[in-house]
């Protein structure tokens, strides 16, 4: 997003937020049940319960136009300079040091790593053949990780459909996404299904569909003109609720797919994962609580009611009115249960207001639909996010009440700084330690949650703001030409409490830098 833009929406929206501050988030960040978040250690967790960290191959591969590959909608997306001219044609160049990066994961620890395939660069045409080079390097990839004993946790699309597909006939917005994703799908269940077990279809898909096609600041960037980003292509009124449905309609196919053929045989497990605010009520008011109950139907209900009860909820289809899609009985008989798991990215909590007047307007998008004020107080393009780790337990909770306590993974959850070459990342180490601590609580609280990941492994070319903050455990000196990674003190923390010792209130050395 150019600075500018972000600017506005912080200034904006940081004096919406005038009478109350997200430091009240710590007066729950504990409570009397709580975990102390400081006494806990890796024998408190089931030993099958998974430990990892993630990247996405955009993000992190680099080499996009190498060995076959095509563009895909992100490249394009930030070739159109939305990131003021940064881009990730090299990033990590992860393409090329994969088993340095392999080297680094096993060192760490990581019990699981969760990546992500592009699907340009195994099949450079969106469907039809497949690419040699692409297939030999996930092969390779997975390997790799198998040969350490790393669980690969594997994404088929984190915002990436292949730019052929997009000019063809518009992306998610056409049905026929849908037929191409599932071949996508069933190649690589049929190629690295032997060896993986963990398969995510979608990345965040309920941010892929309002930073894609309503707000326009995620690839593909379509948006009406009357947004904040004023983009030249899309519709936000219809867009974000056709492509919905398409993504729903693909994952409940490729679940399918894999039951009908693979499942038998390989005995994996296929989930979809989105993102999660935690949504607060701004007040204690009749209307505020009704509010944030609509912003979560809006942001996550859009697409779990459909997957636990086969449709969607009753209040999106009330203020979206003939704009939401209809599944057929059929689908909708399809679409419920099609899933093994629930992946979760959650970063902070956010308060929600009533906004009924957003329902008055003659245009509308999904926001206007929600008649909610989110307030975001800066959290859009953050710098660093307070420490609010009940959002998390009370998340879990949520998915426990509301849903039916499907299995869940975290697939991302971590703290953002300013990419400036510290490797003193306190801040991340007191934010995971908290995280990871509140995750105790939920599962002693009966959470279904099998695993944990943080985002990120390596500071990576960031999907909100490029390269000017990151996330990583790892920092990346994006001005050596051979891309030397670094362990940030947070790595030596997360190594430390891998191999189970008690890290109470532990900040390692930063002079110990190389020794795990
Ligand atoms: C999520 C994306 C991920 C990363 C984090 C910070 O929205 O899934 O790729 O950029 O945000």
């Amino acid at each position: 997003m150019s600075s500018f833009v972000c600017l506005v929406v912080v200034f904006v929206l940081i004096n919406i937020n005038n009478t109350r501050n997200v430091v009240a988030f710590s007066e729950y960040s504990s409570s009397d049940d709580d975990v102390d978040t400081n006494k806990y250690t890796r024998n408190d967790f089931a030993s099958d319960f998974v430990f990892g960290a993630g990247t996405s191959a955009y993000q992190v591969e680099g080499a996009v136009l190498e060995d076959g590959r095509t563009y895909s909608i992100w490249d394009t997306f930030a070739h159109s300079g939305f990131y003021n001219g940064a881009n990730a044609d090299v990033t990590c160049d992860g393409y090329h040091k994969y088993k340095e990066d392999i080297q680094l994961i096993a060192d760490t620890g990581l019990e699981a790593f969760r990546f992500s395939i592009s699907w340009s660069r195994l099949i450079p045409n969106g469907r039809g053949s497949i690419n040699a080079k692409g297939l030999q390097y996930y092969n390779n990839f997975i390997d790799e990780l198998i040969s350490y004993g790393i669980q690969p946790h594997v994404t088929l699309h984190h915002d990436d459909l292949p730019q052929i597909l997009e000019d063809e006939y518009g992306g998610w917005i056409s049905k026929k996404a849908v037929k191409d994703f599932v071949a996508y799908a069933d190649c690589c269940f049929r190629e690295f299904g032997d060896r993986v077990l963990h398969w995510t279809t979608f990345n965040e898909v309920n941010v892929f569909t309002l930073g894609g096609y309503d707000l326009g600041f995620t690839p593909p960037g379509r948006c009406s003109p009357f947004g904040i980003l004023n983009c030249t292509r899309g519709n936000s009124t219809y867009e974000p609720y056709l492509a919905a449905h398409h993504l729903l309609l693909a994952h409940a196919s490729t679940v399918r797919l894999y039951r009908k053929k693979y499942k038998a045989m390989q005995h994996g497990f296929v989930g979809i994962n989105i993102f999660f605010y935690w949504f607060e009520p701004y007040t204690n008011t009749k209307e505020d609580v009704e509010a944030t109950q609509r912003a979560n139907d809006f942001y996550v209900g859009w697409f779990l009611n459909p997957l636990v009860n086969g449709d969607y909820p009753e209040i999106v289809k009330k203020n979206a009115g003939t704009r939401v899609p209809s599944f057929t009985k059929l689908e909708s008989e399809r679409i419920k249960g099609s899933f093994d798991f629930v992946g979760i990215n959650h970063y902070s909590s956010l308060y929600v207001k009533d906004n009924p007047s957003s329902l008055e307007m003659d245009v509308r998008d999904v926001v206007a639909d929600m008649a909610a004020t989110i307030i975001f107080d800066g959290i859009l393009t953050p710098t660093q996010f307070p420490v609010a780790p009940m959002g998390l337990q009370k998340i879990l909770k949520y998915l426990k009440e509301e849903y039916g306590n499907p299995p869940v993974y975290i697939h991302e959850n971590g703290q953002v700084q300013p990419r400036n070459g510290t490797l003193n990342d306190t801040p991340r180490i007191e934010y995971l330690q908290a995280y990871i601590g509140a995750l105790l609580d939920a599962l002693r609280n009966g959470s279904n949650t099998k695993g944990y990941f943080v985002w990120s492994f390596l500071d990576l070319f960031e999907l909100l703001d490029g390269y000017n903050t990151g996330y990583g455990l790892y920092y990346v000196d994006m001005y050596d030409k051979e891309l030397t990674r670094y362990p940030k003190l947070s790595a030596h923390w997360y190594a430390n409490f891998l191999k189970g010792k008690n890290m109470s209130g532990i900040l390692p050395n930063v002079d110990a830098i190389d020794s795990f």
